[in-house]
């Protein structure tokens, strides 16, 4: 079995989309694969109460507890790691996983890590995309898939999903118009990890 674990920090609708494919395309018959944690930073993330009512492992470890960036990652490491055997080899996945992880955290699960950013990179990297992306005039704007790198927002370009900017846009009617499709591409490049 090959286990998923997901870091959130917020609403996890990208952490639901993957828990609905995978069960949706029986990713354990097909992939020996299972979501097997839910994580975040937060406590108020509501996507908890929604991978605990689908029977998923849910943990939360507060970062402003740590008193350093090396603490919290070192202690959610040691969690994360719970999942990660030679018979149970782990993929992480950060699904609006709102920390900047320590290189000693990223080079730890380099090869497994992926995440997604709501923008086409290389444009964008970093916060505040849409808004960004309108004050730029962009016509097009989407969101990536791409493996994580000790370098933010930077690792290799996995997909990318594209949506058209259109008169009259607020960072909020982009961002929703992107989110539709990260729900889109994520679970499929999961799957395709997983298939090999
Ligand atoms: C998503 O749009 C994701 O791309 C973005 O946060 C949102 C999380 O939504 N991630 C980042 O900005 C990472 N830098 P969700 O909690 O509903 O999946």
């Amino acid at each position: 079995m090959k286990n998923i674990v997901i870091l959130i920090s917020g609403t996890g609708s990208n952490m639901a989309a993957i828990v609905k494919v995978a069960q949706r395309d029986d990713w354990r018959g097909k992939f020996g694969a299972r979501v097997a944690a839910v994580m975040s930073n937060r406590a108020d993330a509501k996507g908890l109460d929604l991978a605990a009512e689908q029977g998923i492992a849910t943990a939360v470890l507060d970062h402003k507890t740590f008193a350093s960036r090396d603490a919290f990652d070192t202690a959610l490491a040691e969690l994360i790691d719970r999942y990660d055997s030679p018979a149970q080899p782990l993929l992480l996945v950060l699904a609006g996983f709102m920390r900047i992880l320590t290189p000693g955290f990223v080079r730890r699960y380099e090869g497994r890590l992926l995440n997604i950013h709501p923008s086409l990179l290389p444009a964008f990297a970093g916060l505040h995309t849409h808004q960004r992306a309108l004050d730029a005039g962009c016509k097009v704007a989407g969101a990536t898939v791409h493996r994580v790198t000790a370098e933010l927002d930077h690792g290799a370009i996995l997909a990318q999903a594209v949506v058209p900017v259109l008169p009259g846009d607020t960072a909020d009617t982009l961002a929703a118009r992107v989110l539709t499709q990260e729900h889109l591409i994520y679970p499929r490049v999961i799957a395709a990890l997983l298939q090999g």
